[in-house]
């Protein structure tokens, strides 16, 4: 399978980077008030982080990847942190946003996370909630990170897997039969592979999250508010018709008390810049792991 059909079979967003920045962007004064998922993954992150922490903590450069309005930016640069953060963002919106209401020691860098504009081997921490789902090859991005990281440096991020709404997708499909509404997410094995193929030491855990709303509507304005409804190939550009949208809530899955559930696949990936000097570093199959001063 040459690169660009394995991008294709891992990369889940068929949708322009363009339509991405412009969603996101969009929606970067509502989108922190509708993150509850985004918060419960990216605290489980820090948590990791802080399980796995050398003794004395990280220093040096962190790169908040994909950082949206500047969240975890902001948490992983708390007093007390011996850290240079840049949150990194493809919406030049969200970054506005993100500025505005940071510290101003934060550096901040409107960019694409397959083309990181930053020398090889400049940080010490990646840390990427939620965003490496959006990339047309995941593969790429892994690649940029492998590149931007010092030995014994380290790579934590979160993703969301196939299954993810899938209770949301079933009831589209019948609703509004051969028209997508969700976006496609890569499956566990594939992911799996993708990931140990460009990081053969990466640990991956993964996990299913179900979350209540009071209605299939609540949890369709909570996807607009985050900015993250289906932006790919064959979506409505015009509102879809009442009657279809009554369809899906009449078949979206109930539980007793009248609440719906929304499961997402969740994923945890992390990883440790192997290495200790020398030029570079290349396993068994060919993979350089990282390259040394
Ligand atoms: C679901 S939000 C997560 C934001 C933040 N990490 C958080 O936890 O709140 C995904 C973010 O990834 C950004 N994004 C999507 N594709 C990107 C890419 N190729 N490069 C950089 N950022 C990207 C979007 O603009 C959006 O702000």
């Amino acid at each position: 399978m040459n690169a660009m059909s394995a991008a294709n079979v891992i990369g889940t967003s068929p949708a322009s980077k363009a339509d991405i920045a412009r969603g996101f962007g969009r929606a970067r004064t509502s989108y922190e008030s509708a993150s509850r998922l985004q918060r419960l993954m990216g605290d489980i992150l820090l948590e990791t982080l802080k399980q796995r922490s050398h003794p004395n903590g990280v220093s040096g450069r962190v790169l908040d990847l994909g950082c949206g309005t500047g969240w975890y930016s902001r948490r992983l640069a708390e007093p007390g942190a011996e850290v240079t953060v840049t949150g990194l963002d493809l919406s030049a919106d969200m970054i506005r946003h993100a500025r505005a209401n940071s510290s101003s020691d934060i550096a901040w860098l409107v960019a694409d996370a397959e083309a990181i504009p930053l020398p090889d081997q400049s940080c010490e921490l990646i840390f990427s909630n939620l965003m490496i789902q959006w990339c047309a090859d995941p593969g790429q991005v892994l690649r940029e990170c492998r590149r931007l990281l010092r030995p014994g440096g380290r790579l934590v991020i979160s993703t969301l897997l196939d299954g993810t709404l899938r209770e949301l997708d079933e009831a589209w499909q019948r609703a509004d039969p051969g028209r997508r509404h969700i976006n496609r997410f890569a499956p566990e094995a594939a992911f799996r592979s993708m990931v140990l193929g460009e990081l053969p030491s990466a640990e991956i855990d993964t996990r299913t999250l179900r979350l209540p709303y009071t209605s299939p509507l609540a949890l369709a304005a909570e996807l607009k508010q985050l900015g993250a409804g289906y932006k790919g190939a064959g979506r409505r550009r015009t509102a879809t018709a009442p009657g279809r949208v009554r369809a899906m809530c009449q078949h979206y899955p109930r539980e007793p008390d009248g609440r719906v559930m929304a499961s997402y696949e969740a994923a945890w990936v992390h990883w440790t810049c192997p290495g200790t000097g020398g030029k570079s570093q290349v396993d068994e199959r060919g993979v350089e792991n990282c390259r040394y001063g």
